[in-house]
């Protein structure tokens, strides 16, 4: 599934558009419309339970999306948080270099130099991709929106081009009320703001978007530790070094294995984040992988940088990333307010460092969209996993009359009050409501029909099987709980 078309189907159903489309948008911005805001609050949702549950001293917090100046002067971000660009002499358009010449040449040139892209543009006569003028030599421009606050601008500040930030301006505070226990994890879910030059690709890439990070503060001396690294150590990662590049394969190797060449807290981490997108996500096993980046490619605070990558429509693409950070955020403040950020534990006076889990909640929306979508003789269906689909079920009454919608409400009711998400309508045939809940990935549809008044049983559909089963309402929550945790659909009732 292509790009044009994701965005027509998740247009039409009600997913996602672009921001400002009465006025012609804005290049990067978009608005998520009901069903998409449903299963990004459920991915929100998931990803705070899960990674908040990593360890006890995990907690999330809230800071403001403006940000002073000085503290994205002391995290490196005023002078190294640039992309580089490249403008065309004739008809002036400018674009990100590295993907004029990614495009062209089909091979990623991302942390290449600007001196570096000039010589590769120059080299291989590449052009403008809107009228083919020459381009002109490669410059730089810091990605950060400059904000100017109060009447006289007194105050400069900045949009937060990530969410880490508010985590390492807070630690000293938070490591005070949290009785000074290493490690501490804060947790943001936030927005972000970067000016890219060429948002492409709807929710991949934008200049609004919305981040799930955690920053792990650690002792640096216990990076080759994890108190549960036992429960992962046979388990297989999916990786693909530096080295593998050029014969584009994929390994699969244990956490023992792996931790020859990487800290054990850091492979700890990457394991919790595979089973987080196999097994609560459900992305399928071969369109996973964790990308090394080159010392080229890294971020610039970055010591060890895996991305995350799901295979999609545009090959794999990054969605996340594992960044060990070490003490360049808390060092770089430090110098910067001139207040001390080291703590005093285990009679040691260190600056903690920092593993960072950065997660983009748009981009894997976008992924699960692609990867769910599928078209078949007669229908078109997401296939989405309970845990992100819009709704957990679906309730219809078979027709609109013979009070069988009263029962039909009552059931919604029952569902609601106990926490599932639900869909209620009664209104056209059967087939084409169900036939709609395919369509936004609904995984149950509940139907209550003459029988329910006879016996109190009800259908239940499966959206993937599109089979259906009778089952008692007396044990509908408990049945459809576990049909949602992946439960056969012929062990919940008897066949229809
Ligand atoms: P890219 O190389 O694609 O520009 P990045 O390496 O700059 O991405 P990070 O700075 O590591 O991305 O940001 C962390 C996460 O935030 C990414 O893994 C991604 O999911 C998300 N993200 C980054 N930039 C964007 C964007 N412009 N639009 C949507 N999500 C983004
Ligand atoms: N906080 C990591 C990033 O946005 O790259």
């Amino acid at each position: 599934m292509n790009i044009d078309k994701i965005e027509d189907i998740a247009k039409r159903r009600g997913f996602f558009w672009r921001s400002s489309e009465l006025y012609g948008g804005i290049s990067g911005l978009y608005d998520y419309a009901h069903l998409g805001k449903l299963i990004k609050r459920k991915l929100e949702n998931l990803w705070r339970a899960y990674f908040l549950g990593l360890d006890e001293n995990f907690y999330e917090i809230e800071t403001p999306y403006i940000v002073h100046a000085n503290a994205l002067k002391a995290s490196g971000h005023v002078d190294s948080f640039v992309d580089p660009i490249a403008k065309c002499k004739k008809c002036g358009a400018t674009e990100r270099a590295d993907h004029i010449i990614e495009d062209q040449l089909k091979e990623s040139f991302e942390g290449s130099t600007a001196e570096e892209l000039t010589e590769i543009i120059k080299k291989h006569n590449i052009r403008c991709p809107k009228c083919k003028g020459i381009l002109e030599s490669v410059g730089t421009l810091n990605m950060m929106f400059p904000i100017e606050i109060g009447a006289n601008a007194e105050t400069k500040a900045y949009l937060l081009p990530e969410t880490a930030q508010g985590a390492y301006l807070n630690f000293p505070r938070e490591f005070e009320c949290l009785r000074k226990k290493m490690p501490i994890g804060l947790a943001i879910i936030g927005r972000a703001y970067r000016n890219e030059i060429s948002p492409r690709n709807a929710l991949i890439r934008m200049r609004e978007f919305t981040q799930a990070e955690l920053q792990i503060f650690f002792d640096p001396d216990k990076i080759n530790e994890h108190p549960c690294f036992a429960d992962v150590e046979d388990y297989k990662l999916r990786i693909f070094p530096v080295a593998n590049r050029e014969k584009k394969h994929i390994d699969e190797i244990t956490c023992k294995e792996l931790v020859k060449r990487l800290p054990k807290f850091y492979v700890y981490h990457m394991a919790m984040i595979q089973k987080f997108y196999l097994d609560i996500l459900k992305i399928p096993r071969d369109k996973f992988r964790f990308k090394e980046l080159s010392d080229e490619e890294k971020a610039f605070y970055n010591k060890y940088h895996w991305d995350i990558e799901l295979e999609i429509d545009i090959g794999f693409k990054e969605v996340a990333g594992v960044h060990y950070r070490t003490d360049h955020d808390l060092k770089g403040h430090e110098k910067v307010s001139k207040q001390d950020m080291s703590v005093f534990v285990d009679d040691k006076k260190f600056v903690p460092h920092v593993l960072e889990l950065s997660f983009g909640i748009d981009r894997n929306i976008y992924a699960m969209l692609v990867l769910f979508y599928e078209e078949e003789k007669e229908r078109a269906v997401f296939r989405f996993p309970g845990s992100v689909s819009p709704y957990d079920a679906a309730v219809f009454p078979l027709v609109s009359k013979d009070e069988l919608p009263e029962k039909a409400c009552e059931i919604k009711k029952m569902l609601r009050s106990l926490g599932f998400t639900v869909f209620y309508d009664e209104s056209g045939s059967i087939g084409r409501r169900y036939r709609r809940m395919d369509e936004i990935g609904v995984p149950a549809s509940i139907t209550v029909d003459h029988q329910t008044l006879k016996d109190s049983t009800v259908t239940l559909r499966d959206r993937d099987s599109m089979k259906q089963v009778r089952i008692n309402i007396k044990d509908l929550c408990m049945n459809l709980r576990k049909f949602l945790d992946g439960e056969e659909l012929s062990k919940l009732g008897k066949a229809v």
